[in-house]
């Protein structure tokens, strides 16, 4: 059961309201995101942690959480969305982050992730939808994304994003790659 989230200055984000009604609040990720960030990583399945990082694992090194929080909005970027937990506490619900290339500075790969038990119902489209406007805007060109072979569910949604993207079986993943509209700001300086 999702509680609206009060939208007041106290709590400062964007408004995510789903057909639902769940309200959550979407803001980019800061170093201020660690607990939130902790918090969800212990409420995701070993299955969703384990389509996430490739591997099962139990909790993020701090040096991991340096890493997804220290992003310096650019090259690296991440919007999170929390809603009121039963205690009426902000909890951390999903993420989706994109990461530019070192070796091709116009495509970032991209990854999602929803808590289990908020899944299937709109929250890592609208996140992917969010964060595919800010790639844009930074003058991103292609979106990359590796996928286990078996995870049915992010394959989907990558398919209705970019139905025209390019497959790759790279053996132990899968690697897709799509481009996306030219922004309308014309000149963007990359770094
Ligand atoms: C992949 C993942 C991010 C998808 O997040 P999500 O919030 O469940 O995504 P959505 O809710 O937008 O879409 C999932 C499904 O719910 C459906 N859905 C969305 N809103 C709905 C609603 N209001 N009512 C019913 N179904 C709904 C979508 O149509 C979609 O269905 P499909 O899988 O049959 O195509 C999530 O499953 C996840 O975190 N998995 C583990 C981590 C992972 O695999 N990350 C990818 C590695 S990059």
């Amino acid at each position: 059961m999702t509680h609206p989230v009060p939208i007041d200055a106290a709590v400062p984000g964007d408004a995510l309201i789903l057909p639902d009604g769940g309200a959550f609040l979407v803001r980019p990720i800061t170093p201020a995101s660690k607990s939130l960030i902790v918090g969800a990583m212990r409420r995701l399945s070993p299955e969703s942690i384990r389509r996430r990082f490739f591997a099962p694992r139990r909790e993020l090194s701090d040096l991991e959480l340096h890493r997804l929080t220290a992003l310096d909005g650019w090259n690296q970027y991440a919007l999170g969305a929390c809603a009121r937990g039963p205690d009426g506490n902000l909890e951390g619900v999903g993420v989706a982050r994109f990461a530019r290339l070192d070796e091709d500075r116009r495509t970032a790969e991209i990854a999602v992730t929803v808590v289990d038990a908020y899944q299937s119902r709109g929250i890592g489209s609208a996140l992917l939808a969010r964060l595919i406007a800010v790639a844009t805007t930074r003058g991103i060109r292609r979106l990359q994304a590796l996928s286990l072979p078996d995870n049915a569910p992010i394959q989907r949604l990558l398919r209705r994003f970019a139905p025209a993207a390019r497959w790759r079986d790279e053996g132990d993943y899968l690697a897709m790659e799509f481009a996306l509209a030219a922004e309308p700001v014309s000149m963007i300086a990359l770094a």
